[in-house]
């Protein structure tokens, strides 16, 4: 159940460019969110902007954590692209923060065997939501693809590397990795992808990279799950200002806010 609440900022700062790394204390959140769900964050006390802003979870401590000093915490990595986020980038430990949250459908977690497969493939700040995903596949094998413009918009690679995944960086520019977008470096790389097996993918990013990828994997080896980006008024489904269009004959138009911002790959109509 979503809830509106108060938490407290335990941690603000740059981790890189710009990037920043948000930590809030609020147990009831922390408690309950699951891999790809999202929280609406309350950036202003004025009119401007009036907006709350949406925000997946890097990590969360539910206060059964054994790390004691982790418990009721939650991260949220972000760029600062806006005002939204550049009052965000201000704010100081101790400050109170309103937020909305859990919401949204996260990632389908079908019961696989420990044999499978899992590639995830995330693009810029996508890869956040990939992050408690991973840390929920552990046991399994996980390919993790990660995507961004320069080498500064590469993120979460060493804790990526703690979990044991077989991590492959690409950047537009060349400066690290294989040199091209996320979706080229997942095809040249597609033919380790070969036999009878089933791959489960996920991914997460800007829509040109999620369209880019529909039109790569169209084989039935792959089970596709992508989290959707949206400009969100609401967050929790009365206003209609996310909606996407989809295959689904009797809801054609869906809202990421709500059905979403998972969906499977598939049901999407890419436009
Ligand atoms: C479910 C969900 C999860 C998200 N998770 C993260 C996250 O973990 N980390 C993170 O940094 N960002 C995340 N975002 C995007 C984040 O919500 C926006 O960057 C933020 O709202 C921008 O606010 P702003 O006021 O700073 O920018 P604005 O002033 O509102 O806009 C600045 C620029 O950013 C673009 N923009 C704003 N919002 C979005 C959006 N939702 N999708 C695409 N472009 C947008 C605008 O078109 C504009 O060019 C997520 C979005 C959604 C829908
Ligand atoms: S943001 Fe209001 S319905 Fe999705």
């Amino acid at each position: 159940m979503p809830l509106q609440t108060d938490g407290m900022v335990v941690r603000n700062g740059r981790i890189k460019s710009l990037y920043f790394m948000l930590g809030i204390y609020c147990p009831p959140i922390a408690n309950q969110i699951k891999p790809g769900q999202f929280v609406m964050l309350k950036v202003s006390d004025n009119a401007s902007p009036l907006l709350r802003r949406p925000f997946s979870v890097y990590k969360s401590y539910p206060v059964s954590h054994p790390e004691g000093r982790k418990r009721g915490h939650l991260f949220i990595l972000y760029k600062k692209v806006g005002k939204g986020t550049q009052r965000m980038a201000t704010w100081r430990k101790g400050q109170k923060v309103n937020l909305i949250g859990p919401l949204g459908n996260g990632f389908a977690l079908p019961p696989l065997p420990s044999s499978a497969h899992c590639i995830l493939i995330g693009g810029g700040v996508g890869v956040v939501s990939l992050y408690p995903l991973a840390e929920a596949l552990r046991s399994r094998k996980c390919f993790v693809f990660i995507g961004g413009k320069t080498q500064n918009d590469i993120l979460c690679v060493e804790d990526f590397r703690k979990l044991d995944s077989t991590i492959f960086t690409a950047t537009e520019d060349g400066s690290l990795g294989f040199q091209g977008t996320v979706i080229d470096l997942f095809l040249s790389r597609a033919k380790k992808f070969k036999g009878n097996e089933k791959y489960h993918i996920y991914a997460c990013g800007p829509a040109p990279m999620l369209r880019a990828l529909a039109g790569t994997v169209t084989s039935r080896k792959f089970i596709c799950q992508v989290s959707l980006e949206a400009r969100m008024g609401c967050g929790f489904g009365a206003c209609w200002g996310c909606v996407v269009k989809t295959k689904h004959p009797k809801t054609p138009y869906q809202r990421v806010c709500q059905e979403g911002p998972v969906f499977r790959l598939e049901d999407i109509v890419w436009e």
